[in-house]
């Protein structure tokens, strides 16, 4: 079974390198966040850098580990945007974590199609096999177990994702004890 580096999984988790670590408005981006977003931002035609919105929101998350209010406030004045549409953002996509997650965050789809072919039983299997429910954080902070809508994946239920990037398919409970056993072993 093949799932992310755990080095690259690592290097995605919250650091405080190249940013301040004060909260609050726009003094929380950094000269390197913001080194970040103006790249983002000439991606676009001048009068539409909102359009780097999600790319800012994703450069955040890699550098706080989430998208905190605060973060959000930040990217809004950035961007000159009103913090209600970056929060719409946010809250809109699975792939943004409003608050701190473990270091594996594990989305199951439990839409019907998947449902149908035992999505919901691997949710439940893996919120078994480390004792949290659904939307919880194991208590060594290693594991966040989410449901996720549709991963555009449906034939190959059950389907899941590793950290917002690693599509796993075919995820019977043979193959997710594997992949819990080597993802706790490679704390
Ligand atoms: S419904 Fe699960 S991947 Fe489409």
């Amino acid at each position: 079974m093949t799932t992310d580096d755990p080095k690259a999984a690592a290097s995605r988790r919250p650091s405080s390198e190249g940013s301040k670590e004060t909260m609050g408005g726009p003094s929380l981006l950094s000269e390197a966040i913001q080194q970040r977003f103006a790249r983002e931002v000439a991606k676009f035609p001048s009068d539409q850098k909102q359009s780097a919105v999600m790319a800012c929101l994703a450069i955040v998350q890699q550098e706080f580990g989430h998208v905190s209010q605060d973060s959000e406030l930040a990217v809004a004045d950035y961007l000159g945007m009103a913090p209600i549409a970056v929060h719409e953002v946010t809250t809109f996509y699975n792939m943004y974590n409003q608050q701190p997650l473990g270091k594996y965050k594990l989305n199951v789809c439990t839409n019907l199609p998947c449902q149908l072919r035992d999505g919901e039983a691997a949710l439940d299997h893996i919120c078994s096999r480390l004792g949290v429910e659904e939307g919880g954080t194991t208590p060594d902070g290693l594991f966040t177990v989410q449901k996720s809508e549709c991963l555009g994946a449906c034939a190959d239920a059950p389907v899941m994702l590793v950290n917002d990037r690693q599509m796993l398919s075919f995820m019977s409970n043979e193959r997710l004890d594997e992949l819990l056993t080597m993802l706790a072993n490679t704390k």
